[in-house]
């Protein structure tokens, strides 16, 4: 299996496993094609892409904003671009996200297709049709509902990521086990040194069922309104420990899946065995950062979290390893979770 349909209310799109060797040249000789990247990405596939059809970004997060979104529409105007053209984003989830946003807005809409080279982006960032940028310290709070045309997967860009990086992509699989599929979460406990070390059969079928997995969400629910929503699973607490403790995304979304996982405990609607399963695997991969910000720091930036409406807020639990409660709780109730996690 090669390839996969991932379209939702949002548009058709698929997922295909290329060759980016083979399938970048064939895209770089269409004259109506424009590239989008970062200055890590384009140093991989130099000679590939011309270099004067393609925006190259300053790599990181901190570009994920309203200015790297200028420089993109300024390049565009240079070289011509319109609705008859396709911007091709290659890259990690910033670059996902930029593209997207790019492009969905750009003389109000033109195709673009996504070349994700990061695990995270691979297994979840490049699906699902969401584009957010970043604005004013708050994360993804502008952005557009756009799906790609397609999405194209080499899992050969992954060799020469960083540990970290990799550990962030299965911090989201991970998540996706949780939420949807006790089997794909039992694989992963038992195959985690593979997949960390990129035995190439073991990326393969763990992200495409990630992919599946995210991708029935979206089918269910492409805007958010109830089912999409425990995809946030675990990342309440976790954008909030990006900005409080510096955290990278994967190990910020990690700790905040086994502040989760305490919450669904002690509200009884997780067994004890289930919850000590969950956080001691997320101990053993070192994705449960010990916390040290004050509690009342950690909790005014989580009050921030753009999915919160008046006086609270979405919370996803956990019932057990591959179902969700969503629950509509206080803020109050929040702080006290959040003083207590940082208290034990
Ligand atoms: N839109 C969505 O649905 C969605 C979902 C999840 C995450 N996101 C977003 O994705 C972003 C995180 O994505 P990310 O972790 O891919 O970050 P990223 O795009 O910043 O990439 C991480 C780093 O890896 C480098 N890189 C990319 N590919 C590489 C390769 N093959 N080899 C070596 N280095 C490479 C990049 O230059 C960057 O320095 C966040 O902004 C997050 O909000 C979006």
């Amino acid at each position: 299996l090669n390839t996969l349909d991932v379209s939702s209310l949002l548009g058709k799109c698929s997922v295909h496993q290329i060759s980016y060797k083979r399938k970048l040249p064939l895209l770089a000789s269409n004259k109506e094609n424009v590239f989008i990247t970062d200055q890590n990405v384009f140093s991989l596939v130099k000679g590939l892409i011309p270099q004067e059809r393609t925006v190259i970004l300053e790599a990181g997060e901190r570009n994920k904003t309203l200015n790297g979104i200028k420089k993109i529409y300024s390049k565009f105007l240079q070289l011509g671009v319109d609705r008859s053209w396709t911007a091709i984003g290659l890259g990690g989830g910033v670059v996902s996200d930029l593209t997207g946003f790019t492009a969905s807005t750009y003389m109000r809409g033109i195709d673009f297709i996504l070349v994700p080279t990061t695990l995270l982006s691979q297994t979840d960032a490049s699906i699902g049709g969401k584009n957010g940028v970043n604005f004013d310290r708050h994360k993804n709070i502008i952005g557009t509902f756009a799906q790609p045309k397609s999405i194209l997967l080499d899992f050969n860009f992954l060799h020469t990521l960083s540990q970290e990086e990799i550990l962030c992509g299965a911090a989201e699989i991970i998540k996706h086990a949780l939420i949807a599929s006790p089997a794909l979460f039992c694989k992963i406990e038992k195959m985690w040194h593979r997949l960390l070390s990129l035995d190439k059969k073991i990326v393969k079928r763990v992200v495409f069922e990630s992919i599946q997995i995210k991708s029935s969400i979206v089918k269910k629910d492409a805007k958010e309104k109830n089912e999409r929503r425990k995809l946030n699973f675990g990342h309440t607490l976790g954008h909030a420990l990006e900005m409080t403790e510096g955290l990278s995304h994967g190990r910020a979304v990690g700790t905040g899946m086994a502040f989760a996982t305490k919450m669904s405990e002690k509200k009884g609607m997780l067994t004890k065995k289930e919850s000590s399963r969950i956080i001691d695997f997320l101990q053993k991969i070192n994705l449960n950062h010990p916390v040290s910000s004050p509690w009342h720091s950690i909790f005014r930036t989580v009050r921030k979290d753009k999915k919160k409406e008046r006086e609270d807020l979405h919370f996803v639990f956990l019932k057990s390893i591959g179902k969700t409660e969503v629950q509509k709780i206080s803020f109050n109730q929040l702080k006290e979770y959040i003083y207590d996690l940082c208290k034990s």
